[in-house]
Protein backbone atom coordinates (compact mmCIF):
# COMPACT_ATOMS: atom_id res chain seq x y z
CA UNK A 1 0.00 0.00 0.00
CA UNK A 2 3.02 2.10 1.25
CA UNK A 3 4.11 2.06 -2.88
CA UNK A 4 1.60 4.22 -3.62
CA UNK A 5 3.91 6.60 -1.88
CA UNK A 6 6.27 6.85 -4.83
CA UNK A 7 3.64 5.94 -7.88
CA UNK A 8 3.74 9.25 -8.59
CA UNK A 9 4.84 12.93 -7.80
CA UNK A 10 2.16 13.59 -5.23
CA UNK A 11 2.93 17.05 -4.36
CA UNK A 12 3.03 18.09 -8.34
CA UNK A 13 -0.26 16.20 -8.27
CA UNK A 14 -1.49 18.15 -4.80
CA UNK A 15 -0.95 21.23 -7.20
CA UNK A 16 -1.93 20.35 -10.36
CA UNK A 17 -5.58 19.14 -8.92
CA UNK A 18 -5.65 21.94 -6.83
CA UNK A 19 -5.24 24.29 -10.22
CA UNK A 20 -7.73 21.96 -12.26
CA UNK A 21 -11.25 22.23 -12.38
CA UNK A 22 -11.74 19.60 -10.43
CA UNK A 23 -11.42 21.55 -7.13
CA UNK A 24 -12.49 24.66 -8.85
CA UNK A 25 -15.70 23.16 -9.11
CA UNK A 26 -16.31 22.39 -5.84
CA UNK A 27 -15.07 26.16 -4.76
CA UNK A 28 -17.85 27.58 -6.62
CA UNK A 29 -21.52 28.00 -6.41
CA UNK A 30 -23.45 29.65 -8.93
CA UNK A 31 -26.20 31.88 -7.12
CA UNK A 32 -28.09 31.82 -10.45
CA UNK A 33 -28.61 28.10 -11.11
CA UNK A 34 -29.02 27.75 -7.29
CA UNK A 35 -31.70 29.92 -6.93
CA UNK A 36 -33.82 28.13 -9.91
CA UNK A 37 -33.37 24.96 -8.13
CA UNK A 38 -34.45 26.24 -4.85
CA UNK A 39 -37.68 28.03 -6.62
CA UNK A 40 -39.00 25.03 -8.64
CA UNK A 41 -39.06 23.07 -5.16
CA UNK A 42 -40.00 26.27 -2.47
CA UNK A 43 -43.04 27.58 -3.06
CA UNK A 44 -44.14 31.16 -0.96
CA UNK A 45 -40.73 31.46 0.56
CA UNK A 46 -38.97 33.94 -1.92
CA UNK A 47 -37.03 36.12 -0.02
CA UNK A 48 -35.27 33.71 2.06
CA UNK A 49 -34.18 31.45 -0.95
CA UNK A 50 -32.90 34.26 -2.27
CA UNK A 51 -31.29 35.36 0.48
CA UNK A 52 -30.14 31.56 1.01
CA UNK A 53 -28.53 31.34 -2.42
CA UNK A 54 -26.84 34.78 -2.08
CA UNK A 55 -24.96 33.31 1.60
CA UNK A 56 -24.55 30.28 -0.05
CA UNK A 57 -22.47 31.48 -2.74
CA UNK A 58 -20.50 33.98 -0.68
CA UNK A 59 -19.72 31.42 2.14
CA UNK A 60 -18.97 29.00 -0.45
CA UNK A 61 -15.94 30.78 -1.75
CA UNK A 62 -14.13 30.78 1.15
CA UNK A 63 -10.87 29.18 0.69
CA UNK A 64 -9.71 29.10 4.49
CA UNK A 65 -12.30 28.11 6.85
CA UNK A 66 -12.45 27.20 10.43
CA UNK A 67 -16.36 26.64 10.84
CA UNK A 68 -18.60 25.20 8.77
CA UNK A 69 -19.69 26.79 5.35
CA UNK A 70 -22.31 28.34 7.26
CA UNK A 71 -25.03 27.95 10.12
CA UNK A 72 -28.50 28.66 9.57
CA UNK A 73 -31.56 28.79 11.94
CA UNK A 74 -34.78 28.18 10.38
CA UNK A 75 -37.46 29.51 12.04
CA UNK A 76 -41.57 29.17 11.14
CA UNK A 77 -44.99 27.86 11.88
CA UNK A 78 -45.50 23.94 11.10
CA UNK A 79 -45.39 22.88 7.40
CA UNK A 80 -43.57 25.70 5.86
CA UNK A 81 -40.93 24.45 4.06
CA UNK A 82 -37.71 24.54 6.69
CA UNK A 83 -37.19 20.61 6.70
CA UNK A 84 -37.76 20.61 2.84
CA UNK A 85 -35.47 23.87 2.54
CA UNK A 86 -32.25 21.98 3.64
CA UNK A 87 -33.38 18.88 1.53
CA UNK A 88 -33.07 20.52 -1.86
CA UNK A 89 -30.24 22.95 -0.69
CA UNK A 90 -28.34 19.37 0.09
CA UNK A 91 -29.66 17.60 -2.71
CA UNK A 92 -28.27 20.63 -4.88
CA UNK A 93 -25.05 21.20 -3.22
CA UNK A 94 -23.92 17.78 -2.42
CA UNK A 95 -25.40 15.62 -4.64
CA UNK A 96 -27.84 13.74 -2.84
CA UNK A 97 -30.37 14.78 -0.19
CA UNK A 98 -29.87 10.44 0.96
CA UNK A 99 -26.51 12.23 2.15
CA UNK A 100 -27.91 14.65 4.06
CA UNK A 101 -27.11 13.80 8.15
CA UNK A 102 -30.65 14.72 10.22
CA UNK A 103 -31.05 14.44 13.50
CA UNK A 104 -34.70 14.54 15.45
CA UNK A 105 -34.02 15.90 18.00
CA UNK A 106 -37.17 14.96 20.04
CA UNK A 107 -35.16 12.01 20.32
CA UNK A 108 -31.89 14.47 21.57
CA UNK A 109 -33.86 15.08 25.09
CA UNK A 110 -31.57 12.50 26.92
CA UNK A 111 -28.32 13.47 27.96
CA UNK A 112 -26.67 10.03 27.65
CA UNK A 113 -28.60 9.03 24.53
CA UNK A 114 -27.69 12.23 22.87
CA UNK A 115 -23.74 12.10 23.51
CA UNK A 116 -23.77 8.35 22.55
CA UNK A 117 -25.79 9.39 19.31
CA UNK A 118 -23.55 12.12 18.44
CA UNK A 119 -20.14 11.41 19.48
CA UNK A 120 -20.33 7.80 20.11
CA UNK A 121 -20.75 6.03 23.41
CA UNK A 122 -17.75 6.06 26.56
CA UNK A 123 -14.95 4.50 26.27
CA UNK A 124 -15.49 0.59 27.68
CA UNK A 125 -18.92 0.59 26.78
CA UNK A 126 -20.40 -1.78 24.27
CA UNK A 127 -20.04 -0.18 20.67
CA UNK A 128 -17.44 2.40 21.99
CA UNK A 129 -15.30 1.72 19.35
CA UNK A 130 -17.95 2.18 16.72
CA UNK A 131 -18.08 6.09 17.27
CA UNK A 132 -20.94 8.60 16.58
CA UNK A 133 -23.71 8.67 13.77
CA UNK A 134 -22.80 12.48 13.83
CA UNK A 135 -18.80 12.45 13.60
CA UNK A 136 -18.41 8.89 11.48
CA UNK A 137 -20.45 9.59 8.17
CA UNK A 138 -18.69 13.44 8.51
CA UNK A 139 -15.36 11.70 8.78
CA UNK A 140 -16.13 9.23 5.95
CA UNK A 141 -17.38 12.31 3.89
CA UNK A 142 -17.22 15.32 5.44
CA UNK A 143 -19.17 17.33 2.21
CA UNK A 144 -22.56 17.35 3.83
CA UNK A 145 -25.43 19.11 5.44
CA UNK A 146 -26.53 18.30 8.74
CA UNK A 147 -29.83 18.76 9.78
CA UNK A 148 -30.93 19.29 13.44
CA UNK A 149 -34.65 19.24 13.23
CA UNK A 150 -37.03 20.96 16.38
CA UNK A 151 -33.45 22.15 17.81
CA UNK A 152 -35.05 23.31 20.78
CA UNK A 153 -36.22 19.71 22.13
CA UNK A 154 -32.89 19.02 22.48
CA UNK A 155 -30.90 18.61 25.59
CA UNK A 156 -28.32 21.06 26.86
CA UNK A 157 -25.49 18.87 26.22
CA UNK A 158 -26.18 19.62 22.65
CA UNK A 159 -26.29 22.85 22.02
CA UNK A 160 -22.68 22.95 24.20
CA UNK A 161 -21.70 20.20 20.73
CA UNK A 162 -23.20 22.40 18.86
CA UNK A 163 -21.28 25.24 20.07
CA UNK A 164 -17.84 23.24 19.34
CA UNK A 165 -19.26 22.37 16.12
CA UNK A 166 -20.23 25.46 14.75
CA UNK A 167 -17.37 27.89 16.51
CA UNK A 168 -14.47 25.56 16.00
CA UNK A 169 -15.69 23.06 13.24
CA UNK A 170 -14.59 20.07 14.54
CA UNK A 171 -16.05 17.38 17.24
CA UNK A 172 -13.41 14.97 18.77
CA UNK A 173 -14.64 11.51 19.71
CA UNK A 174 -13.95 11.35 23.61
CA UNK A 175 -13.79 7.20 23.01
CA UNK A 176 -11.48 6.90 20.22
CA UNK A 177 -10.04 10.34 20.11
CA UNK A 178 -10.77 10.88 16.73
CA UNK A 179 -11.92 13.99 15.41
CA UNK A 180 -14.28 14.68 12.89
CA UNK A 181 -14.21 18.06 10.50
CA UNK A 182 -16.84 20.18 9.89
CA UNK A 183 -15.22 22.94 7.95
CA UNK A 184 -16.98 21.30 4.40
CA UNK A 185 -20.49 21.09 5.92
CA UNK A 186 -23.68 23.26 6.10
CA UNK A 187 -25.22 23.09 9.38
CA UNK A 188 -29.17 24.07 9.46
CA UNK A 189 -31.24 24.02 12.51
CA UNK A 190 -34.81 24.02 12.30
CA UNK A 191 -37.39 24.79 14.67
CA UNK A 192 -41.10 25.90 14.90
CA UNK A 193 -40.70 26.96 18.85
CA UNK A 194 -42.60 30.74 19.44
CA UNK A 195 -43.63 30.73 16.02
CA UNK A 196 -46.89 32.56 16.51
CA UNK A 197 -44.95 34.79 19.32
CA UNK A 198 -42.23 35.32 16.61
CA UNK A 199 -44.55 36.24 13.95
CA UNK A 200 -46.44 38.72 15.91
CA UNK A 201 -43.29 40.46 17.56
CA UNK A 202 -42.25 40.68 14.06
CA UNK A 203 -44.94 41.94 12.03
CA UNK A 204 -44.83 45.15 10.10
CA UNK A 205 -41.13 45.10 10.02
CA UNK A 206 -39.25 45.23 7.03
CA UNK A 207 -35.47 45.65 7.98
CA UNK A 208 -33.56 42.63 8.53
CA UNK A 209 -31.69 43.73 11.43
CA UNK A 210 -34.47 45.08 13.22
CA UNK A 211 -36.87 41.28 12.54
CA UNK A 212 -33.60 39.56 13.97
CA UNK A 213 -33.26 41.66 17.08
CA UNK A 214 -36.61 40.94 17.81
CA UNK A 215 -35.96 36.98 17.10
CA UNK A 216 -32.96 37.18 19.32
CA UNK A 217 -34.59 38.93 21.91
CA UNK A 218 -37.92 37.15 22.07
CA UNK A 219 -35.61 33.65 21.75
CA UNK A 220 -33.49 34.19 24.26
CA UNK A 221 -35.69 35.92 27.08
CA UNK A 222 -38.19 32.74 26.73
CA UNK A 223 -34.94 30.03 27.28
CA UNK A 224 -35.12 28.82 24.43
CA UNK A 225 -31.88 29.20 22.47
CA UNK A 226 -28.82 30.38 24.81
CA UNK A 227 -27.11 33.66 23.79
CA UNK A 228 -23.89 31.79 22.80
CA UNK A 229 -25.79 29.61 20.30
CA UNK A 230 -27.23 32.70 18.34
CA UNK A 231 -23.90 34.53 18.11
CA UNK A 232 -22.51 30.80 16.31
CA UNK A 233 -25.68 31.03 13.69
CA UNK A 234 -24.82 33.09 10.33
CA UNK A 235 -28.09 33.24 9.29
CA UNK A 236 -31.76 33.37 10.77
CA UNK A 237 -34.82 33.00 8.69
CA UNK A 238 -38.56 33.32 9.39
CA UNK A 239 -40.48 31.17 7.09
CA UNK A 240 -44.00 32.69 6.28
CA UNK A 241 -47.54 30.58 6.53
CA UNK A 242 -48.97 29.43 3.41
CA UNK A 243 -51.64 31.01 1.29
CA UNK A 244 -54.11 28.92 0.08
CA UNK A 245 -52.89 29.61 -3.91
CA UNK A 246 -49.45 28.46 -2.62
CA UNK A 247 -50.58 25.53 -1.29
CA UNK A 248 -52.62 24.77 -4.38
CA UNK A 249 -48.91 25.51 -5.82
CA UNK A 250 -47.54 22.59 -4.09
CA UNK A 251 -50.66 20.20 -4.72
CA UNK A 252 -49.71 20.56 -8.47
CA UNK A 253 -45.90 19.40 -7.24
CA UNK A 254 -46.84 16.73 -5.30
CA UNK A 255 -49.31 15.16 -7.78
CA UNK A 256 -46.26 15.87 -10.82
CA UNK A 257 -44.06 13.91 -8.61
CA UNK A 258 -46.51 11.16 -8.03
CA UNK A 259 -46.96 10.85 -11.79
CA UNK A 260 -43.25 10.75 -12.39
CA UNK A 261 -43.10 8.07 -9.13
CA UNK A 262 -45.63 5.56 -11.95
CA UNK A 263 -44.20 6.73 -14.96
CA UNK A 264 -46.12 9.40 -15.70
CA UNK A 265 -46.91 13.31 -17.13
CA UNK A 266 -49.59 14.83 -15.25
CA UNK A 267 -50.48 17.63 -17.73
CA UNK A 268 -53.29 19.04 -16.68
CA UNK A 269 -55.33 19.40 -13.04
CA UNK A 270 -58.74 21.01 -13.44
CA UNK A 271 -58.80 23.95 -10.56
CA UNK A 272 -62.44 22.40 -9.11
CA UNK A 273 -59.86 19.07 -8.40
CA UNK A 274 -57.48 21.22 -6.67
CA UNK A 275 -59.46 22.78 -4.94
CA UNK A 276 -61.09 19.87 -3.75
CA UNK A 277 -58.25 18.87 -2.66
CA UNK A 278 -57.38 21.58 -0.53
CA UNK A 279 -60.52 21.57 1.34
CA UNK A 280 -59.98 18.08 1.89
CA UNK A 281 -56.78 18.70 3.57
CA UNK A 282 -57.97 21.78 5.61
CA UNK A 283 -60.56 19.46 6.88
CA UNK A 284 -57.83 17.03 8.25
CA UNK A 285 -54.59 19.57 8.89
CA UNK A 286 -56.14 22.39 10.42
CA UNK A 287 -52.25 23.27 11.03
CA UNK A 288 -50.62 22.58 7.63
CA UNK A 289 -49.76 20.77 4.45
CA UNK A 290 -48.33 17.31 6.23
CA UNK A 291 -51.39 15.23 5.43
CA UNK A 292 -51.77 17.15 1.64
CA UNK A 293 -48.85 13.83 0.06
CA UNK A 294 -51.62 11.55 1.22
CA UNK A 295 -54.82 13.10 0.26
CA UNK A 296 -53.18 13.45 -3.34
CA UNK A 297 -52.22 9.91 -3.07
CA UNK A 298 -56.01 8.73 -2.23
CA UNK A 299 -57.23 11.28 -4.95
CA UNK A 300 -54.94 10.18 -7.76
CA UNK A 301 -52.94 6.94 -7.39
CA UNK A 302 -56.01 4.61 -8.12
CA UNK A 303 -56.49 6.42 -11.65
CA UNK A 304 -52.97 6.95 -12.46
CA UNK A 305 -52.33 2.88 -12.14
CA UNK A 306 -55.03 2.24 -14.52
CA UNK A 307 -53.63 4.34 -16.70
CA UNK A 308 -50.18 2.60 -16.49
CA UNK A 309 -51.32 -0.64 -17.31
CA UNK A 310 -53.00 0.95 -20.66
CA UNK A 311 -49.24 2.10 -20.89
CA UNK A 312 -50.66 5.88 -21.20
CA UNK A 313 -48.09 8.09 -20.89
CA UNK A 314 -49.10 11.51 -20.28
CA UNK A 315 -52.40 12.29 -18.44
CA UNK A 316 -54.92 14.99 -17.18
CA UNK A 317 -57.56 15.01 -14.49
CA UNK A 318 -60.90 16.46 -14.18
CA UNK A 319 -63.82 16.48 -11.74
CA UNK A 320 -67.04 15.02 -13.44
CA UNK A 321 -70.51 16.67 -12.33
CA UNK A 322 -71.07 14.47 -9.92
CA UNK A 323 -67.88 14.90 -8.07
CA UNK A 324 -65.82 12.28 -9.59
CA UNK A 325 -62.42 12.00 -10.34
CA UNK A 326 -62.19 11.58 -13.80
CA UNK A 327 -58.22 10.65 -15.63
CA UNK A 328 -57.88 10.77 -19.04
CA UNK A 329 -54.89 10.05 -21.54
CA UNK A 330 -54.03 13.70 -22.33
CA UNK A 331 -53.23 12.80 -25.70
CA UNK A 332 -56.72 11.59 -27.02
CA UNK A 333 -59.19 13.40 -23.90
CA UNK A 334 -62.77 12.78 -26.51
CA UNK A 335 -61.41 8.75 -27.04
CA UNK A 336 -61.43 8.19 -23.69
CA UNK A 337 -63.66 9.95 -21.66
CA UNK A 338 -65.69 7.74 -22.95
CA UNK A 339 -63.56 4.76 -22.15
CA UNK A 340 -64.02 5.63 -17.98
N1 LIG B 1 -42.85 26.29 1.09
C1 LIG B 1 -43.01 25.05 0.62
N2 LIG B 1 -42.78 24.76 -0.67
C2 LIG B 1 -42.91 23.50 -1.14
N3 LIG B 1 -43.31 22.46 -0.41
C3 LIG B 1 -43.55 22.68 0.89
C4 LIG B 1 -43.42 23.97 1.47
N4 LIG B 1 -43.73 23.88 2.76
C5 LIG B 1 -44.04 22.61 2.99
N5 LIG B 1 -43.94 21.87 1.87
C6 LIG B 1 -44.28 20.44 1.74
O1 LIG B 1 -44.86 19.98 2.96
C7 LIG B 1 -44.09 18.97 3.57
C8 LIG B 1 -43.79 19.38 5.00
O2 LIG B 1 -42.94 20.51 5.00
P1 LIG B 1 -41.64 20.61 5.91
O3 LIG B 1 -41.23 19.27 6.36
O4 LIG B 1 -40.60 21.40 5.20
O5 LIG B 1 -42.24 21.43 7.13
P2 LIG B 1 -41.48 22.19 8.30
O6 LIG B 1 -41.51 23.65 8.00
O7 LIG B 1 -40.15 21.57 8.48
O8 LIG B 1 -42.44 21.89 9.52
P3 LIG B 1 -42.13 21.45 11.04
O9 LIG B 1 -41.80 22.70 11.78
O10 LIG B 1 -43.39 20.83 11.50
O11 LIG B 1 -40.99 20.48 10.98
C9 LIG B 1 -42.82 18.82 2.76
O12 LIG B 1 -42.62 17.50 2.46
C10 LIG B 1 -43.06 19.60 1.49
O13 LIG B 1 -43.38 18.71 0.47
MG1 LIG C 1 -39.38 20.23 9.88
Amino acid sequence: MSDLNKMTDWEKLRALVSDSKLESKSRTVDEKLLLEFLQARIKGQDEIIADVARVIRLSWEKQQRTRPICSLLLLGPTGTGKTELAKVLAEYLYGDAKDMLRFDCSELSNPDMAKSRLTGSSSGYKDSESGGQLTRPIMANPRRLILFDEIEKAHPLVFDLLLQLMGDGRLTEQSTGRTADFTQSIVVLTSNALADEVGKATEGMTDYREILNAIKTLLSESGVFRAEIMGRIDKVYLFKPLTGMIVAEIALLKIAALGKDYGMTVEFVAPELLLKALEANLKVSRFGIRELERIIFDFFAEQLVAMRDRKVKTVSFRLDPDGKIVCYPAEKPEQSQAGN
